[in-house]
């Protein structure tokens, strides 16, 4: 169960302030479980967790299974934005981060491409997978986004002329559309097995359709506790309560917007959850930030960021809020050992798990940040496992579109992703941009 705990926000707010900010999320997730509000077409994200066939969780396990009886040992998982962020968080919070330094992994190995554009990213994966057992799986839902589509390009050649062109195709799958766009035409040709995104979930909302469960599937995680824990919190934040804590969050975090504070800043003190500060600034800086709108989403690792961005935070402008990502319990045990010469001061440690400092600078920093001016939100889990990072990704998606409406913005679109793409297009010389190619050039003439 995720729990949201407000209390490092009370001295920054009145208690009849924060009473309206709830009646108004109260409002908006009215709203959002009418389905009558902007976007409405892109709300199937809402009831994955409860609806997901046991038949697709066995579609993605035979793909596993067909792969390990070719000896697949590296998996490129290839796509952008809310296509790649969602796996990529999963895969690095479950994983053992020094697992395939120490030698051979039941699992295959899962890395990630097409969500840039360095020539040096892929030259040097592409070396790597010269000396691994390789396939693929390519997601994108338009079929049409470039990064992934080069990506995709050129590991399609590589494992062409690698394996043969029939070999393959068994090792490439698709995850995209069920009818448009260049990904969706390509697979039927070249006969690739296709998993669909369902037309009513947008990408930063589709970590629990096959975007997100393939990979998390192929790298040996449990997705079907991945699904209980979403479900636990599907059922949680659909009910009209101040005591949600979808509508918890969204409240608070408005509350504090409104009175100034217009960055959040996610922080973690477990690093295998940095990823999960990327997809939640993907979700809510692309579902917030448009209209001269939005709280600013950013990110930070603790106790690491404490001797970088530490400063800032304590002391600088006075326009931030924090959301503390807490995690009850390690799933390590480790204690400090006592040292008869104590040359290094650290005896008071002694028996103390290296968990309970972790804890402290926790509470430690806590108490500095909002002496010195920063609100604290906190989103508490047990532990680090399937279940409880399920049960986050649905609470942020649903705070997430109750706060856009709370702000009265549209959650599900992104039309300002569309500015770049455009002047790119037209400065590669794609055909269709020669009008838009001939104003960059006088503009940047000028
Ligand atoms: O949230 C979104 O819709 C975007 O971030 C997309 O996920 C991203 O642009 C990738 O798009 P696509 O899956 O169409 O390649």
């Amino acid at each position: 169960m995720v729990k949201v705990n407000l209390g490092g926000c009370s001295s920054f707010i009145k208690d009849a302030e924060y009473d309206t900010s709830v009646e108004k999320a109260l409002q908006s997730l009215d709203v959002l479980e009418a389905e009558t509000g902007a976007g409405n077409d892109f709300l199937g994200w809402k009831h994955l967790p409860s609806e997901t066939p046991e038949s697709l969780i066995q579609e993605c396990e035979a793909i596993r299974d067909s792969w390990k009886g070719k000896g697949v040992d590296l998996v490129v998982v290839i796509g952008i934005g809310g296509s790649y962020l969602g796996a990529k968080c999963a895969i690095e919070a479950l994983s053992h981060p020094f697992a395939h330094f120490m030698g051979k992994t039941e699992a295959p190995q899962v890395v990630f491409a097409g969500h840039n554009l360095s020539e040096e990213y892929i030259s040097e994966l592409m070396d790597f997978m010269k000396v691994r057992n390789v396939a693929t799986v390519i997601i994108s839902k338009s079929g049409t986004t470039t990064e992934p589509a080069i990506a995709f390009r050129l590991i399609k050649q590589y494992l062409e002329e690698t394996y043969g062109a029939k070999e393959a195709a068994e090792r490439i799958v698709a995850v995209t559309d069920a009818h448009r766009g260049a990904l969706k035409s390509l697979s039927t040709q070249e006969g690739y097995k296709t998993f669909v995104i369902p037309d009513n979930v947008g990408g930063r909302f589709s970590v629990l359709t096959p975007v997100g469960i393939l990979p998390i599937v192929l790298a040996g995680f449990d997705i079907r506790a991945m699904l209980e824990g979403a479900k636990e919190m599907e059922q949680a934040c659909a009910v009209r309560s101040a005591e949600n804590p979808a509508v918890k969050y969204a409240a608070m975090r408005n509350l504090l917007y409104q009175g100034g504070k217009k960055i959040e800043i996610l922080v973690n003190f477990a690093p295998k959850l940095q990823y999960l500060g990327e997809w939640w600034k993907q979700l809510y800086g692309e579902s917030e930030g448009k209209d001269g709108k939005g709280i600013f989403p950013a990110s930070v690792n603790f106790t690491t960021d404490l001797h970088s961005m530490g400063q800032y935070i304590q002391d600088g402008e006075r326009h931030l809020m924090e959301t503390v990502v807490t995690v009850e319990n390690s799933n390590r045990s480790m204690t400090i050992a006592n040292d008869p010469q104590n040359l290094d001061g650290l005896n008071f440690l002694t028996g103390k798990h290296v968990e309970e400092c972790n804890a402290m600078a926790e509470l430690g920093t806590k108490l500095a940040h909002i002496d010195g001016g920063v609100p604290q939100l906190q989103v508490v889990i047990e532990r680090i496992n399937e279940f409880n990072l399920g049960g986050l990704f649905y609470f942020f998606e649903k705070a997430c579109g109750i706060s856009a409406y709370m702000l009265g913005v549209n959650p599900f679109n992104q039309p300002g992703v569309e500015a770049y793409k455009k002047n790119m297009f037209a400065l590669l010389g794609k055909p269709g941009y020669e009008e838009q190619a001939r104003a960059i050039q006088d503009r940047l003439s000028k």
